[in-house]
């Protein structure tokens, strides 16, 4: 079959390695795509924001599976029009993708079908937000609703950071995203992502793994989008994936369905684990970026497949096979980042560092000019290995990137530290 991938970044590289390498698949598109995705796909200029372009797309090239990487085409409803058009795609409904497209809506589906999280208030007023923030006390949490490229969240440690994001937010930092607020409780504890691949009824635990999100070593600095993880997470031990399966998953998607919105495709949960069990941060709608490109190294099974069935409602119960393996992931980052990365440096000796056994280099923000590979973004490069442990895999990750000659970039020495740490 011929399918069309979209988004650029890492996770899309990861996801069109594991599709080209899938039986059933005749022709590989991606769009835009990255260097990455070019070795192994076509890489196609479609505005993927122009839906009509997209399906006009499928249509003249015979696309009969599409595959949706990042948020902001869900949430604005490209699986909907392409279901109109008569095109299976994966990834949620435009309804279905409120879990990660608005706070509110997800935190009230957690009140009313008793998923655990941090207890909050939804306004749409500043002086009403202002008044709960001082009865609460700090440190307390503020989110702009909607979807805000991973700044809409301020963990504030005292009052004045806590109005002061409330004027922020109320006042057009995030735009939309921000006509309303969440305001809730800090919760403490072990963060872990965790991913459930779901058909609208039924859910298949996909793997876990956790995330370093500040720029920094022994995470100092501003939050990033990520700046390397590795999977599977000690913490999510198999009766704590049980547990989430049981508490989180399946009620989303009882809850999902009796809101007439059924939820298909992956669902990821970012969890923080305390001393009272795990708790919701979050869900979002997809598969996560640098998380992804430490579960599908582990997938010992075909992954479109799944994704078919994730689409037609038809989802297998037998489990996902993953590899007992550890993966890491260290992101190779742009000086600069995350504030103001800078662009255009070139970056060698990256095949070298790829062909070593047992690492990938999946691209992200990069870019090809002749025969050049230069930096084009933030998060440019995850280099990835595969391990007995996220000790091994660490090794062999930093092995590997001691080969990539790019004096311009940077990255975190202490991926996997807490994992390593734990043991
Ligand atoms: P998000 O953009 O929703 O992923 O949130 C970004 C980060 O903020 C999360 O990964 C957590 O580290 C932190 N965070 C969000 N909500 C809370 C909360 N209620 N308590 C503590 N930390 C939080
Ligand atoms: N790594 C976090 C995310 O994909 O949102």
């Amino acid at each position: 079959m011929n399918i069309l991938l979209i988004g650029s970044g890492g996770r899309e590289h990861a996801l069109a390695l594991a599709l080209s390498k899938s039986p059933l698949l005749s022709q590989l598109f991606v769009a835009p795509g990255n260097p990455g995705t070019e070795a192994i796909a076509r890489n196609v200029a479609i505005d993927v924001t122009d839906h009509g372009a997209v399906i006009d797309f499928c249509k003249l090239m015979h696309i009969d599976f599409v595959v949706v990487g990042p948020e902001a085409p869900l949430v604005a409803g490209l699986v909907d029009e392409l279901a109109k058009a008569g095109i299976l795609a994966f990834g949620p409904t435009k309804a279905a993708a409120q879990l990660e497209g608005s706070k509110g809506f997800t935190k009230d589906l957690c009140r009313d079908f008793n998923i655990p999280t941090a207890a909050y208030e939804r306004f749409t007023d500043a002086a009403a937000a202002k008044a709960y923030i001082q009865a609460r006390g700090a440190p307390i949490v503020v989110k702009a609703d909607g979807l805000a490229a991973g700044k809409g969240v301020i963990v504030a440690t005292t009052l004045d950071e806590a109005i002061a994001a409330i004027d922020m937010i109320f006042g057009g930092a995030f735009g939309a995203a921000g006509a309303e607020v969440v305001v809730e409780e800090f919760l403490d504890g072990e963060e872990a992502s965790f991913f459930a691949l779901c058909d609208g009824e039924r859910a298949l635990a996909f793997g876990s793994a956790q995330d370093h999100k500040r720029v920094g070593d022994r995470d100092t600095g501003p939050n990033t989008g990520g700046m390397g993880a590795y999977s599977p997470a000690p913490i999510m031990t198999d009766a704590m994936n049980a547990e989430v399966m049981d508490a989180f998953i399946k009620p989303t998607l009882a809850g999902m369905k009796a809101r007439g919105a059924p939820y298909r495709g992956v669902l990821f949960a970012g969890l923080m684990i305390g001393k009272n069990g795990p708790k919701l941060i979050e869900f979002n709608a997809r598969f996560g970026d640098p998380e992804t490109q430490v579960i599908l190294p582990r997938l010992d099974e075909d992954l479109l497949p799944l994704l078919l069935e994730c689409a037609k409602g038809t989802l297998r119960d037998k489990p996902v096979a993953l590899s007992p393996r550890a993966a890491l992931t260290v992101v190779f980052a742009a000086q600069g980042y995350p504030d103001a990365p800078q662009r255009g440096s070139e970056i060698r000796n990256v095949e070298k560092a790829a062909s070593l056994p047992d690492v990938t280099v999946y691209h992200a923000g990069t870019k090809r000019e002749g025969d050049k590979l230069l930096a084009n973004g933030g998060r440019v490069l995850n280099v990835t290995a595969l391990g007995q442990d996220v000790a091994e895999a660490q090794r062999k990750a930093y092995a590997a990137i001691a080969e990539i000659d790019w004096p311009q970039g940077f990255h975190r020495n202490d991926i996997g530290w807490r994992a390593i740490a734990g043991k």
